[in-house]
């Protein structure tokens, strides 16, 4: 389904390809780069707040410099927990894993509002990405678990205490924030769930009853009609809004290589449904007390 669309009174010809009815597009016919005008920033950042993730394909030319300029027009880069680095390799071979549902950094407290990921590598079959839409999933709630999810707080952690998927290390920089379950999004008003693999636990709930609390959002998050499944080609581009999906990657291509390279760009700290901001526990790089 191609639609009229904002960006096509910026740039004539582009197409933007509806993928499900609740999240994802394609946009077609449009040359990524740095040097792209003010306004047609503008318009892809509105798409991205109406589709939550937007794809493009033939982005070839992109290099790791090229995309890290590309991405910095919505906003200064996020800092890594890893060093420096423009961007971040995520490298099939010897990395994290991140085929569980997770939010990019949600350990920190102003974790990024966008990130921009490019198929450096990719399998001849398998390693697809999935989005949610967590706009949608709260949504979807029945009233009385949405005032759950309005009331609960969460413990975001990396290393990880969780039983997902991180394990205790302490000899590694701690990052730990105190997250509203739902935050409201600063620039659409939408209330968004704050989940995924960073979490500890919720407060004031203890570890089992956390567990299988986790699981019923968790199955909300994962439902397909909340969801699109992009197979990646070299050179594509995906772009996310951070504050409102989860993502996790499909671990499904064997021992094929696979190499994407993201750029993420610092959101603001999250703010619940009843006006309080997220209180970091441990910031970016600060040793571990004790
Ligand atoms: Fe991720």
């Amino acid at each position: 389904m191609i639609e009229m669309n904002v960006i096509e009174n910026v740039i004539p010809c582009t197409d933007v390809v509806k993928l499900t009815p609740r999240i994802g597009a394609e946009i077609r016919n449009i040359k990524l780069s740095a040097d792209l005008p003010e306004q047609t920033i503008a318009a892809i950042n509105e798409l991205l707040l109406e589709y939550k993730v937007i794809f493009f394909r033939d982005q070839g030319h992109l290099n790791d410099t090229e995309q890290e300029r590309f991405s910095i027009r919505f906003g200064n880069a996020s800092p890594y927990p890893e060093g420096t680095r423009p961007i971040f390799e995520i490298d099939s071979v010897g990395d994290l894993p991140t085929d569980i549902w997770h939010i990019d950094w949600s350990c920190m407290d102003a974790y990024p509002k966008i990130s921009v990921l490019r198929g450096v590598v990719i399998p001849s079959i398998g390693g697809d990405t999935v989005w949610s839409n967590t706009a949608a999933a709260y949504r979807d709630l029945p009233p009385t678990l949405q005032r759950l999810a309005d009331e609960l707080w969460a413990v975001h952690s990396y290393p990880g205490s969780s039983n997902k998927i991180y394990t205790e290390d302490f000899t590694r920089p701690r990052i730990e924030t105190e997250h509203p379950v739902v935050r409201v999004h600063p620039e659409t008003g939408e209330r968004t769930l704050v989940l995924g693999s960073y979490v500890a636990g919720f407060l004031g709930i203890p570890r089992y009853d956390s567990h299988k609390l986790c699981e019923l959002f968790d199955s909300h998050i994962a439902a397909p009609e909340n969801t699109v499944r992009w197979k990646w080609k070299q050179g594509d581009v995906a772009i996310w809004d951070n504050r409102a999906t989860m993502h996790r990657a499909t671990k499904d291509y064997g021992d094929q290589r696979r190499i994407v390279g993201r750029a993420t760009i610092q959101g603001e700290v999250p703010v619940s449904v009843d006006g309080r901001q997220s209180i970091a526990r441990f910031k970016f790089m600060e040793p571990r007390p004790g």
